[in-house]
């Protein structure tokens, strides 16, 4: 089957030396497209910046901004099977980007933001996606009500919903505990090796199809 999977942050310039991003390794995106190669699948890998070499056998497509991403994803997703959108993608970008470097004048200042668009809920209403959609959920409180109300309101088929208050999973952490939040259903994937994690959620996956 043919995947595209997004991984890694986004960056968003304020000026030409500065930008907003988060602190997302990339890791469980990179485990999900080697996990998705090794079980025999064409893996397109569309990542934000990240320190991470790019998996054998994978084609990979390098942005930086949320926009970037979005058109990315709009022009690729077409036949592809399965869809598994697990980057941090910046909910929000400066409104002004400066041309030149911001110099400091006042003791405070206020940066304006402006919302990006939102890939995972653009895949069925506008780039018209029909196959295997996954999303994934950070959460810091209410965890699967929350994936529920995500999987819902994008059209997805699974969630896999991360706590990321907790310091030893998730956001640049080696290892994963994740809830595989389903229509009528939920799974609990013990903590483990992102790697590890990344086989089950593509197991899981290729049961949905
Ligand atoms: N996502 C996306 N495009 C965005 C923001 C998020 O595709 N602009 C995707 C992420 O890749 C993830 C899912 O949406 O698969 C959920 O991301 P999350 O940050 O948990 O949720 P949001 O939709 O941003 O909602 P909120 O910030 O209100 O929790």
């Amino acid at each position: 089957m043919r995947f595209v999977i997004t991984a890694g942050p986004t960056r968003e310039p304020i000026d030409p030396v500065r930008y907003l991003t988060n602190r997302s390794s990339g890791k469980m995106g990179y485990a999900l497209a080697a996990a998705a190669v090794a079980h025999g699948h064409q893996v397109l890998l569309v990542s934000g910046p990240t320190q991470i070499d790019i998996p054998d056998g994978v084609d990979f497509l390098p942005v930086e901004t949320a926009q970037e991403m979005f058109d990315a994803v709009r022009l690729q997703c077409a036949g592809k099977d399965v869809a598994i959108l697990c980057a941090a993608v910046a909910d929000y970008r400066p409104a002004i980007q400066s041309p030149q470097k911001i110099k400091k004048a006042q003791e405070r200042m206020t940066l304006e933001l402006e919302r990006t668009q939102d890939i995972l809920g653009s895949m069925r209403s506008v780039f018209g996606f029909s196959g295997v959609l996954v999303g994934f959920a950070a959460e810091t409180q209410e965890v699967e009500s929350n994936a529920r109300q995500k999987l819902q309101s994008k059209g997805c088929d699974l969630i896999v919903a991360n706590d990321v208050s907790r310091a030893d999973i998730g956001f640049d952490a080696s290892e994963n505990e994740v809830l595989l939040v389903y229509e009528g259903h939920t799974f609990l994937l013990p903590k483990a090796e992102k790697l590890a994690v990344a086989h089950h959620i593509i197991q899981a996956v290729i049961d949905l199809v």
